[in-house]
């Protein structure tokens, strides 16, 4: 059966990239193809979750480019290469400008890490997320997986699950509840939607 051809966009540890490669070796993700992980931080271990999994990795720096502009051309070209249908922002901390993200107008989605719009925007990643709302006080947080536009966790939603807060949590201990009960869950959900409606318009089209 043909597949969208998904490319997942890392900066860390990846647990959400392995989410992904569990829910392809599961059959929960049947309509896209995990066909190239991207990395902007040549220690992340995803890299390593990636190469395990047999998908190819590549890594692309600011620095080595020379500029974000330089950085996200070469991006570009490395997706177009693969004729990727479809970007997953799993866990990757660096902002795409509004040229890069015009070029795959509802063809990018990101997971974050709190119920949008609370504890989002720029400066909202990875622990500060759960930090501001430990801060804050709130009583549920959660996750939230959307389209990416050209404003910073902006996009439409797609989809969003709620999370307790409990009494004595430190941001590290939230963490891990959040990605474990929301994102992990959601992540793929929302790439097989996507990728399966990628498909139906492809059919569509022919
Ligand atoms: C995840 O919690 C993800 O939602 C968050 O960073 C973590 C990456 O973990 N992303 C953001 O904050 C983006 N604004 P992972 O590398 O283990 O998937």
């Amino acid at each position: 059966m043909d597949k969208a051809r998904i490319a997942v966009l890392v900066s860390g540890g990846g647990t959400n990239l392995q989410a992904l490669i569990d829910a392809q070796a599961g059959g929960r993700l049947r309509s896209g193809e995990l066909v190239l992980v991207l990395s902007n931080n040549p220690e992340a271990y995803a890299l390593t979750r990636a190469s395990q999994a047999g998908i190819e990795t590549l890594t692309l720096t600011k620095k080595g480019c020379g500029s974000q502009e330089a950085f996200e051309d070469a991006v570009l070209a490395a997706l177009d290469a693969r004729r990727i249908d479809l970007i997953v922002l799993a866990g990757f901390m660096s902002i795409l400008s509004a040229r890069f993200v015009s070029h795959y107008v509802n063809r990018i989605i990101n997971v974050h890490p709190a119920l949008i719009p609370s504890f989002c925007g720029k400066g909202f990643y990875g622990l500060k997320v759960h930090e501001a709302a430990l801060a804050y006080g709130v009583k549920v947080t959660g996750a939230t997986v959307h389209y990416v536009n050209e404003i910073p966790d902006g996009g439409r939603i797609i989809l969003q699950k709620a999370v307790d807060v409990l009494p004595g949590d430190t941001p590290e201990i939230l963490q891990r509840r959040v990605m474990e009960q929301a994102e992990w869950v959601l992540l793929p959900e929302a790439a097989e939607l996507v990728s399966s409606e990628i498909l139906k318009e492809r059919e569509y089209r022919q």
